[in-house]
């Protein structure tokens, strides 16, 4: 009855990773999927969230229907984290719980396919395989737009602007706020400002996918653009996940902020959102985002739990280090100083699909076929091994 439906080639992330769960070799070095990894190569459990769960053990609660905007405590906290509580006071967005940061892109493409049909979307290229499948799913028709220049390995602002200045109005523009995925290559705070008002005359409807906040300078430092655009008065919104900077990948928390330009604008929006989720999976799941909300809104569970993210972070940073110093000893003739510009969990190495397939028979590396590398996937134990399988093969 099926078969005239197109085979499914499986994810060009997830079928990585499990190729790598299939190798039986010692010396494997997972850096496919977005996971964070402790120097002891486990993904961990937040001391934080323990502690939030062991007090929790004796609660018998009754598991009922959350709302279908999902838990109160845990959209107001959300929106705190990314707006401060000025903008929570004003009333202006329009936050509901999601399933994972995934579920925010599909209820927030489902909202813009509903508003404005017409609308096409606008993803940097080269950009998190993903979004492009979401987007179609909701019936949008994707393009891309400049962002990495491969020669310099930054970014190609003005193709950017210039690709972004072409767009007829209404566009939706997705952004990666920090960590930009798959590159670790971002926008500097000069460039956000010179982008915003070009999003703003063109009428341009920009979406941020923010999966990794924390991850490149700090929680609060991490947002600078979606308080940026909101003290400019923009129409736009946020998909945010606490996969990573939680380490709570299974518990899929995540949320969809739609900032509007008025309170009553927002209570509409929020309205019309409910109709959505109601319509295609009612109300989300509890247990996560109960945790989530009860850290966020504790100082002294909030100040440990940016201290973990601070670990995280920094942890990262010092693999970048030791990748580059042990490059520099295996393979001087190579330029590996990207490994300390990228920012977040992601470096773009610029090696070849050949070269990944070599890392891969001859070393038992797993990178993605791009060339991006997971670097929490490095540790103290194997980064030596990493940097002489690459000095090999470049
Ligand atoms: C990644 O890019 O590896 C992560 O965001 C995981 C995923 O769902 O693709």
């Amino acid at each position: 009855m099926f078969n005239h439906l197109q085979a499914y080639a499986g994810d060009p992330i997830f079928k990585v990773a499990q190729a790598f769960q299939e190798d039986p070799r010692q010396e494997k070095i997972n850096l496919s999927i977005g996971l964070y990894f402790d120097d002891e190569g486990q993904v961990p459990v937040l001391d934080v969230v323990h502690a939030v769960e062991r007090s929790w053990a004796e609660r018998n609660e009754p598991r009922i229907y959350l709302p279908m905007a999902g838990l109160p405590d845990y959209c107001s906290s959300v929106q705190a984290l990314l707006f401060g509580q000025e903008a929570v006071d004003e009333g202006r967005i329009a936050t509901i719980q999601s399933v994972g940061g995934t579920g925010a892109l599909r209820v927030g493409g489902e909202l813009l396919h509903e508003a404005f049909p017409q609308s096409e979307l606008w993803v940097s290229d080269p950009n998190w395989a993903n979004h492009e499948a979401i987007f179609k799913g909701c019936g949008i028709r994707t393009h891309s737009y400049r962002y990495f220049d491969a020669t310099t390995k930054r970014v190609d602002f003005e193709g950017m602007l210039s690709d972004l200045m072409q767009l007829p109005p209404r566009s939706i523009v997705l952004l990666h706020p920090c960590c930009h995925n798959p590159t670790g290559v971002d926008l500097s705070r000069a460039q956000w400002q010179q982008l915003i008002p070009v999003l703003k005359e063109r009428q341009l409807i920009p979406f941020l996918d923010l999966a990794y906040q924390g991850f490149a300078e700090g929680v609060t430092e991490d947002v600078y653009v979606l308080r940026a655009m909101y003290d400019a008065q923009l129409t736009f919104l946020v998909a945010n996940s606490f996969s990573k900077n939680f380490s709570y990948y299974s518990e899929r928390c995540g949320a969809l902020s739609v900032v509007c330009s008025s309170a009553s604008g927002a209570q509409h929006v929020r309205g019309v959102l409910e109709a959505i989720v109601r319509r295609l999976y009612s109300n989300p799941p509890a247990h996560g985002a109960q945790v989530v909300a009860a850290v966020l809104s504790n100082p002294e569970w909030r100040a440990q739990w940016e201290a973990e993210v601070a670990g995280m972070r920094e942890r990262i940073r010092e693999m970048r280090q030791a990748v580059t110093k042990q490059l520099a000893h295996y393979a001087p003739q190579y330029d590996a100083s990207y490994w300390l510009e990228q920012n977040g969990m992601f470096s773009y190495t610029g090696l070849t699909s050949e070269q990944v397939d070599r890392l891969r028979d001859e070393f038992g590396i797993y990178l993605l076929a791009s060339g991006r590398v997971c670097v929490p996937g490095l540790n103290n134990q194997n980064v030596s091994y990493f940097a002489q399988s690459l000095a090999q093969v470049v």
